[in-house]
């Protein structure tokens, strides 16, 4: 125990050597002595007092059982809390939205690509559209999978100019909108026999792969395809036909028997229509955003 002589009842008494009181507490013969606060403690002391009580006038202080005011507490005389000053910056950057977009909706994609901010508050308006709305199928850049095609590279189904694309994102493709872009490749299983796509499907590789040929696949091909896929297989935009001979697959895994399965069952892809979801602006901006992804045509 370190206190030996501490008592419960001190003993006062004048400090002989200071010839000041002492409060009666002593350690191992070491006594307190009775020193007032300092002054300049006393002044810090009731400054800080006075300020508290300015500070609960002025400002939201204290919790309240009622609940008044914005989160429930005291308001303060001025009204301020850190809600109302959230409110007015928030405030304030939707009037300087509001100004880019009145600029940006009297503007045609021409102008808005020659003015750097707009284009700018197109790309970020855009981009977070298409996070919200296009990313569960395209992948949250863009990157596409199987069945929903990339856009970021420059190989587009349906035209790459940014007129295009709006059109495709406003109607969709093959969707239940009236200006949807539409086609069909239609099946050959009844049409052609298992040889024949066979052969067909060798041609179609030999488009990216000069080692393989077959006379027989070109003809076939020339009579059923060629009308949307185009004689060198370069496909055909105002049918979202794809391009067969750029190595990039869509749906088949670049080989023969899933290009075979392609001309036997064809898959079609369905991209819904926004307009009626999304306001113009936002489409328009979505547009940018998506030929930026590109560098389209
Ligand atoms: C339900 C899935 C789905 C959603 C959601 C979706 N898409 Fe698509 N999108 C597709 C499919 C599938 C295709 C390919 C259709 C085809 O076979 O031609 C496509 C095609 C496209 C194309 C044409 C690409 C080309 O090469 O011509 C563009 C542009 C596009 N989508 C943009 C968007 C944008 C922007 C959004 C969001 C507003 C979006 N898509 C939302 C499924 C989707
Ligand atoms: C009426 C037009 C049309 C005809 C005829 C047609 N196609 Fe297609 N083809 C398409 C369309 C459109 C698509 C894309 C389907 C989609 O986007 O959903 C496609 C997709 C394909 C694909 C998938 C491409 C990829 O990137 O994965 C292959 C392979 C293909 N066609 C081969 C053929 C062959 C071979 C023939 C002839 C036997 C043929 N097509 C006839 C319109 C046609």
């Amino acid at each position: 125990m370190s206190s030996n002589n501490h008592n419960e009842h001190p003993q006062k008494e004048i400090d002989p050597h200071s010839k000041v009181e002492t409060t009666g507490h002593e350690w191992d013969g070491i006594k307190e002595l009775n020193n007032p606060a300092p002054r300049w403690w006393l002044w810090v002391f009731f400054i800080t007092f006075i300020w508290a009580v300015g500070y609960w006038v002025v400002y939201p202080a204290w919790p309240t059982l009622s609940g008044e005011g914005e989160r429930g507490g005291t308001t303060g005389n001025k009204g301020w809390t850190q809600y109302t000053q959230l409110h007015e910056q928030q405030q304030e950057i939707i009037q300087r939205r509001a100004k880019y977009l009145t600029d940006f909706s009297h503007s045609s994609f021409e102008e808005i690509y020659n003015n750097p901010e707009l284009y700018a508050f197109a790309l970020a308006g855009g981009r977070s559209a298409f996070k919200d709305n296009c990313a569960t199928c395209h992948g949250s850049g863009g990157a596409g999978a199987k069945g929903y095609p990339n856009l970021n590279d420059d190989d587009w189904l349906w035209g790459g100019t940014v007129n295009e694309i709006h059109h495709t994102i406003a109607y969709g493709i093959r969707s239940n909108h009236d200006n949807t872009r539409f086609s069909q490749m239609p099946s050959f299983a009844g049409m052609l026999t298992d040889h024949q796509i066979q052969e067909i499907a060798t041609h179609v590789l030999g488009l990216t792969d000069d080692s393989i040929a077959s006379s027989e696949g070109a003809r076939l091909y020339k009579d059923n395809c060629a009308s949307c896929h185009g004689n060198t297989g370069k496909g055909d935009k105002s049918q979202g036909a794809p391009n067969l001979a750029d190595a990039i697959w869509f749906y088949s895994d670049g080989n023969k028997a899933s290009i075979a399965s392609q001309i036997k069952n064809p898959k079609h892809g369905m991209m819904p229509a926004w307009d009626d979801r999304l306001d113009e602006q936002t489409i328009r901006q979505l547009s940018i955003y998506v030929h930026s992804l590109g560098g389209g045509k």
